[in-house]
């Protein structure tokens, strides 16, 4: 099987010009003006269009149980939203229970995904305990191709692991050469002041964020960079959302700690006022750490232009409104986290990224490809275009014009946290490994076809 995209504007984290582009089977093959194709060949004429590596999303959410629910996406459902999205790689948290084994986790963590994924995925190992049993399943883990862990500094008495568990977690990372994602915020913090806003009868969504204030996260991430320094580990920071941590984050670079740092599409473009919303409509917009005040907005976007962020993901974790977000009625420590947007995240860091002159398109492409497939070893398979990557493409077209609204989502949840927000352009055809997977921004793709990722 082959595709010849014709005429289109290719757009990597470095160049852009305008080329046909040849795939073969499942890799990209040649690329040159006026290719010519086998006859059996799939020709798309893409003039006009930008053809975009496809995007890679380093931090979702599928099977996830958290906070006494489920998320609500199965991987069926997820990929099928991503790829919509002009995602075509997923990278999963794995997140075992305290009380679970981390081998039997990540197996049941596979099966939820093998023959149900439309796009192709991998995972972070999550450590959410660290003893010798845990020590050889996570090398029996890495062994099978595994090559990042994620550890959480909140989440008190669930996934949270304890400073001597961080070490021990650190220093065997750093011995197998494995990246270390990791949530940070202080949980004693969160915890002391959780108890003392509901003990005031300040029990809403809008004080989710004052029980979590930015110095909660800049301490975390203090924390983590202090740990890394002395292991020597490789060390990611996952949604970072404020200037606070941020400053932490590029004091401990400069003094030589391996730290890279993701922000969120929801702390670019959504500000706490939104979980402020009366009616208990803030629900929607419960996410830890939370959102911030709108001048943090500024602060990650410029991150993000002059490469003191590296990459921005979804953090996708769909609660639904209706049903799951009122468990935290009369409470807000029990509202479900989550914001969901995996399938926006592309056109709203096209819209109000790269159209207002925040971004240009090629930061674009390196914070939500290029730089997630280097960092986490999937380059140059992934996040390229060149012969020889997978041709995993989004064709994208810069004049649609839409309303993003949960009637016409792909995601399995009951609302959007940008309804009614315009949007413009979109993937308007998306490849996975040289099939068409979305066609006229609809899904078209093949449901279990999506392969795992091994890094090593
Ligand atoms: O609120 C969030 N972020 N929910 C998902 C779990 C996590 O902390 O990443
Ligand atoms: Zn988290
Ligand atoms: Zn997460």
């Amino acid at each position: 099987m082959s595709l010849l995209i014709k005429n289109g504007e290719i757009v990597t984290a470095d160049s852009r010009y305008v080329a046909d582009l040849l795939c073969t089977g499942e890799t990209i093959t040649a690329i040159g003006p006026n290719l010519t194709a086998p006859p059996e060949a799939e020709i798309i004429d893409a003039t006009g269009k930008y053809i975009f590596p496809g995007f890679i999303d380093p931090h979702v959410h599928i099977y996830l149980p958290f906070m006494g629910t489920f998320a609500k996406d199965t991987y069926a459902s997820a990929s099928r939203a991503a790829l919509v999205g002009g995602t075509t790689t997923l990278i999963e948290m794995c997140c075992p229970a305290r009380s679970d084994d981390a081998l039997a986790s990540f197996e049941l963590w596979m099966s939820q995904a093998v023959g149900k994924s439309a796009c192709d995925f991998t995972f972070h190992m999550g450590v959410t305990k660290f003893n010798e049993q845990t020590a050889a399943q996570l090398r029996e883990i890495v062994a099978r191709g595994i090559s990042s862990f994620k550890i959480f500094l909140a989440y008190k008495g669930a996934f949270g692991i304890d400073d001597t568990e961080l070490y021990q977690t650190l220093k065997l990372a750093k011995e197998l050469g494995v990246i270390v994602t990791a949530h940070c915020e202080n949980e004693t913090l969160v915890a002391e002041r959780s108890k003392e806003l509901l003990a005031a009868g300040l029990t809403g969504p809008g004080q989710h964020h004052e029980s979590r204030p930015p110095r909660v996260e800049a301490e975390g991430v203090h924390h983590l960079l202090t740990f890394a320094e002395l292991t020597g580990a490789s060390t990611y920071i996952v949604h970072l959302s404020c200037q606070e941590a941020l400053a932490e984050a590029v004091a401990a670079r400069q003094r030589g700690v391996r730290v890279a740092v993701e922000t969120l599409i929801q702390y670019l473009t959504l500000d706490k006022s939104y979980a402020e919303l009366p009616d208990f409509e803030g629900a929607k917009y419960v996410m830890s750490p939370p959102l911030r005040d709108k001048r943090n907005q500024e602060i990650l976007w410029h991150g993000l232009r002059d490469g003191l962020i590296q990459t921005v993901a979804t953090d996708h974790a769909p609660f639904d409104f209706q049903s799951q977000k009122p468990m935290g009625r009369a409470d807000f420590t029990k509202i479900p986290n989550g914001i969901p947007s995996l399938e926006e995240r592309i056109t709203l860091l096209y819209t109000y990224g790269v159209k207002p002159g925040k971004i240009d398109l090629h930061t674009l492409v390196n914070v939500a490809s290029t730089q997630v497939a280097k960092l986490f070893g999937l380059f140059p398979r992934k996040g390229a275009i060149q012969p020889g990557a997978d041709a995993d493409l989004v064709i994208f077209d810069p004049n649609y014009r839409g309303t993003i609204s949960a009637q016409t989502q792909s995601m399995n949840v009951d609302y959007s946290a940008f309804e009614g927000w315009p949007i413009e352009g979109r993937p308007e055809t998306v490849t996975v490994r040289g099939q068409v997977a979305v066609r006229g921004g609809k899904f078209v793709g093949q449901t279990g076809r999506g392969q795992f990722l091994k890094r090593f």
